[in-house]
């Protein structure tokens, strides 16, 4: 099967814009753990515009299943990582004026930065994963600085027009995770995933992970956020199902 992270990141960003203490993102990850999350995501920011260092601190001790810190490489956010040790770190690109992460890690213009880096997590038994566009130079070059995983970006493919679009879009991913497979990588996806566009993400990509925010915090305004996220691993799930023709 392929796990599923919740990133709760905007309940913490709906937390921030009264500057108060609900709703909690601790009690959000508690309850997606409850609708069968595997993965609870969530970002450090170095602007702390939503998620703070009280909830990373909290949730490295509430969290049994696996915590994965979004993160970019600066050195304050990195000794704050290395403290807190979440089951797995991915490193992403950070600009302070984008509204949510938009392009994928240029792995070839930091290699030594990040081999350092990596090394220094796995050193600590942190796990890293590398969020990179479907590229084979970034692919590769993400093999080399040694992490043991990627997350392929797909909000090209989730913003896709067109089904045509969409289509070759998927043939991208689908060749990203194959070279990533070839050279040793781990592979993961998210970005832009919904509950419409991620069945043929789960048929066609042989991946490990899925990483899904906005989407499901959306539709938990509505029905809950255990129900929302129940709903959305029984959607993978069945989309697994068909993959595996059963
Ligand atoms: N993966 C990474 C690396 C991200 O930065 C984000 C956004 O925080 C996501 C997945 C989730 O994206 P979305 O909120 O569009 O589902």
């Amino acid at each position: 099967m392929i796990d599923l992270g919740v990133n709760v990141d905007h309940v913490a960003t709906i937390r921030q814009a009264r500057m108060t203490y609900e709703p909690d993102p601790v009690t959000a990850a508690g309850i997606a753990d409850l609708g069968g999350a595997d993965i609870i995501t969530i970002h450090l920011r170095e602007d702390r515009r939503h998620i703070q260092d009280r909830d990373l601190e909290l949730l490295s001790g509430t969290i049994f299943t696996k915590l994965n810190l979004e993160m970019a490489t600066s050195q304050e956010i990195v000794e704050i990582a290395l403290k807190a040790k979440p089951n797995q770190i991915t490193l992403v690109p950070e600009k302070r004026e984008e509204i949510t992460t938009e392009g994928g890690l240029s792995v070839t213009s930091h290699k030594r930065l990040l081999t350092d880096l990596v090394k220094k997590f796995k050193d600590n038994n942190i796990y890293v994963s590398l969020f990179i566009d479907p590229d084979k130079e970034q692919i590769i070059a993400s093999s080399e600085v040694g992490a043991q995983s990627i997350e392929l970006h797909t909000g090209s493919y989730a913003n896709a027009e067109t089904k045509e679009q969409s289509a070759r879009l998927l043939d991208v991913l689908k060749e990203g995770v194959r070279i990533a497979q070839d050279v040793g990588l781990g592979v993961n996806a998210g970005h832009g995933l919904t509950y419409k566009n991620t069945g043929p993400i789960v048929e066609q990509l042989d991946i490990e992970e899925i990483h899904i925010g906005h989407s499901i915090i959306s539709r938990a305004v509505f029905v809950g956020i255990e129900c929302a996220v129940r709903e959305m691993k029984e959607l993978i799930y069945k989309h697994y199902m068909i993959k595996q023709n059963l």
